[in-house]
């Protein structure tokens, strides 16, 4: 069903959003109001997505949550540092460069790369190798579309993410955190699988710059870092990509890092996490095998051992 979805879902009615943005200003000064003008100077402050059945039955967290406890290192390691300072990145101008093993190779204005992406709303769980989930009403594309258009030439078998780097606005990058550009990578089939999407937005606005503006990847079955951010670069390529938290320390991240609550993390179990802003006392959750979405993906890794491809 097409249409403006913002009034045909439930939380519309009960999200405290335009508050919260009023409050945030207010709190955050500086920091906020960049959110709000980057947001309103790339001129698309509103977006018309279509409405699709994912996440069907799911409720998606309030936007203060999505918006207010992030990671992206490249702002600090501190769950509010991204909040904090995002802000100031500027994601207008941007350039993708798509590169490797492709027919129409080059550097994307992002506007082009994005044009005549069928742009929907996607409501995924969203589940950290931290063990905290949310779930969240992203706005964006298959990546799947993406990659249909720059044309992906035979032999290539990986798809390798690469974020920004820009020291001046980038906080973190000043600091050895880890080896800059935060890179990722994905096997061809999990790139083109219908749930890998690009998001560009949430709820009905841009990507506030600490979720990764102004374009991210979602992969809803594997844990969260697997979804990089604020990306500049796409490349095809036929051997396994480097992916950051895979090499900083491979014995707890492994390449794949598909949700899989039966292989624990060597510092902590995987069985449940808890629910980003469900209270102070609610209860843990179990994790859910793919993070719900086995039916879709588990044959990919048929006769994988997943306790060696974690
Ligand atoms: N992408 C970049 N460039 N830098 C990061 O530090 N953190 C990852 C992932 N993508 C990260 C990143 C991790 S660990 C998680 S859990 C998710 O982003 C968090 O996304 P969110 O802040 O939108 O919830």
């Amino acid at each position: 069903m097409a249409g403006r979805w913002k009034n045909e879902l439930t939380w519309s009615d009960v999200t405290p959003k335009d508050t919260w943005m009023n409050r945030r200003q207010l709190l955050a000064g500086a920091g906020a109001m960049g959110l709000a003008m980057t947001a309103a100077g790339r001129g698309e402050a509103k977006i018309n997505a279509k409405k699709t059945s994912y996440g069907k039955g799911l409720k998606p967290n309030k936007l203060g949550d999505i918006t207010s406890y992030n990671n992206f290192y490249e702002f600090g390691t501190g769950k509010e540092d991204p909040a904090k300072y995002a802000g100031s990145l500027t994601t207008d101008p941007w350039t993708v460069k798509v590169d490797g093993m492709v027919d129409k190779p080059g550097n994307y204005a992002l506007g082009d790369l994005i044009s005549g992406m069928q742009m929907e709303e996607r409501i995924y769980r969203f589940r950290c190798v931290e063990a905290w989930s949310m779930v969240v009403p992203w706005v964006g594309f298959e990546l799947a579309d993406l990659l249909k258009k720059v044309g992906v030439q035979g032999g290539a078998k990986y798809v390798a993410f690469e974020t920004l780097e820009r020291p001046e606005e980038m906080p973190g990058q000043r600091r050895g955190i880890l080896n800059w550009p935060y890179r990722e990578g994905l096997r061809l089939d999990e790139a083109m699988h219908p749930l890998t999407i690009m998001a560009t937005g949430l709820y009905d606005e841009p990507l506030p710059n600490q979720c990764g503006a102004p374009i991210r990847l979602v992969v809803p079955w594997k844990y969260g870092f697997k979804s990089i951010k604020s990306i500049v670069r796409i490349s095809l390529v036929d051997k396994e990509p480097y992916a950051t938290w895979n090499k900083t320390n491979s014995r707890e991240y492994g390449f794949y890092s598909n949700v899989n609550p039966t292989v624990d993390h060597p510092r902590w179990s995987q069985a449940t996490e808890r629910v980003i802003g469900g209270g102070l006392f609610s209860a843990r959750e179990p994790t859910l095998m793919f993070n719900g979405y086995e039916a879709e993906v588990a044959s990919f890794y048929k006769g994988m051992d997943l306790k060696k491809f974690f």
